[in-house]
């Protein structure tokens, strides 16, 4: 007989503490302080002294260029698609399945979000998908690494290539991962990674944007410091950028250096854990492992998401499934991303506001596959706990069989 889980008043498998993120020691401390000695603080001028190392540091890991570095990763989405040329009226073909931020950047400069499907083994963008959407409005794809999968880089550059589109990688999720041995965020026109605090590295928030391209990095440049040039710039480059001020400072740079160093050690360790879960979870009934791609030549991700099938389960819903395995000390999610069509910031229809927002609104938006993943099917465990050692996680392991052994028909 099965033991009582926890969920219906049993004892919790665990209560100790999973590992805590951020990681960081003396070094990040060290940086800091040294920071504050210089009094030169800020990001002007731009890029500033640490800033400037650690975009080239950063760029260099991912094959690329240049990087510039932004407040955000929703701003660095910004300025790359603005870099991109998008403008008011422009769509930008993306995922249903990703962060809000993904559309508001593109929301953010008048240009509308369209969401397409994702691929059901990997839950990335579904490129025939986005093939399919593409009209004489489009002026990007923007594919999201959603989670520990990269896009299919390979179709969604051939039908962006075959159209004159731009690609803009969001990589929010995917420090460190490399496609057939190209750094992500290199393989697009852009790049735009997050460094907030959940994300694999972090000085609390900042950005920045990868890109092999001339033009578009001074364009980026521009965006990110008021619209300047730098000496090295043509001023054609740069032209009519009406620029904002989303530069990082010194402090986050320092910080961000020390985490860089500390990427490729915690990216082995990591994705060596997800392995071994994957190979446990892969023997258990009604669950299933998305795709790893062969083409990731190096993998990495921010979450592990795995498949839940209820109907293995009698029917029991993947929430009460995830509510089960909090109970027993796993720190997990369920719904951890919606598509994001049903966002409330698409409901504007609805407002009375006297305008026509029927571009921007989806009220009928339909992708099944993202849907069935958000509401039924997605367990997301966060990175961190990748960091663990092996008691961690046979923790991880023991702790999702004593669920599914309990249910198990
Ligand atoms: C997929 C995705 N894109 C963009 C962002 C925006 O990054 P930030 O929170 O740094 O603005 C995030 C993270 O929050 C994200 O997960």
């Amino acid at each position: 007989m099965s033991e009582t889980l926890a969920v219906d008043g049993g004892a919790p498998f665990r209560r100790k503490k999973w590992p805590q993120w951020p990681v960081h020691d003396e070094r990040e401390v060290e940086g800091l302080r040294a920071v504050v000695k210089t009094g030169n603080w800020g990001g002007f001028p731009s890029p500033n002294v640490e800033a400037a190392k650690f975009a080239e540091a950063f760029a260099s890991y991912h094959g690329a260029k240049y990087g510039n570095c932004t407040a955000s990763g929703t701003t660095a989405l910004e300025v790359a698609l603005k870099a991109a040329g998008v403008e008011a009226g422009d769509e930008v073909i993306m995922p249903a399945l990703t962060f809000v931020a993904t559309a508001a950047a593109a929301l953010y400069m008048g240009a509308v979000p369209v969401f397409v499907d994702i691929d059901p083994e990997t839950w990335c963008i579904d490129p025939g998908e986005a093939e399919r959407a593409i009209t004489e409005r489009t002026k990007a794809i923007l594919p999201v690494h959603l989670g520990s999968r990269i896009a299919d880089m390979d179709s969604i550059m051939e039908v962006a290539r075959a159209r004159g589109l731009r690609v803009v990688e969001d990589c929010a999720h995917m420090h460190g991962g490399f496609w057939d041995g190209q750094g992500v965020g290199s393989i697009g026109d852009l790049g735009a990674f997050s460094f907030q605090n959940t994300k694999l590295m972090t000085a609390g928030e900042g950005g920045i944007v990868l890109t092999n391209d001339d033009d578009l990095d001074a364009r980026c440049h521009a965006y990110v410091d008021c619209g300047r040039l730098r000496p090295e710039d043509k001023p054609a480059e740069a032209q009519g950028v009406f620029g904002w001020n989303y530069r990082i400072t010194e402090f986050q740079a320092a910080i961000l250096r020390v985490q860089l160093e500390r990427l490729p050690e915690q990216v082995e360790h990591r994705e060596a854990n997800k392995v071994r879960l994957t190979n446990a979870l892969d023997g258990i009934d009604g669950l299933s492992m998305l795709k790893l791609d062969e083409r990731i030549t190096q993998p990495s991700g921010y979450g592990y998401y795995f498949r839940y099938h209820a109907d293995h389960f009698g029917g029991v819903s993947r929430d009460k499934f995830m509510v089960a395995l909090r109970h027993e000390g796993l720190l997990c999610y369920g719904a951890f991303y919606e598509p994001v069509y049903k966002d409330k910031l698409f409901a504007w229809q609805d407002t009375g506001v006297d305008y026509d927002y029927s571009r921007v609104s989806c009220p009928n938006a339909s992708c099944p596959n993202a849907e069935r993943a958000a509401y039924e099917q997605s367990i997301w465990i966060p990175h961190e706990l990748f960091l663990g050692d092996d008691a961690d996680l046979d923790d991880i392991i023991t702790i999702i069989e004593k669920v599914t052994t309990a249910w198990a028909p």
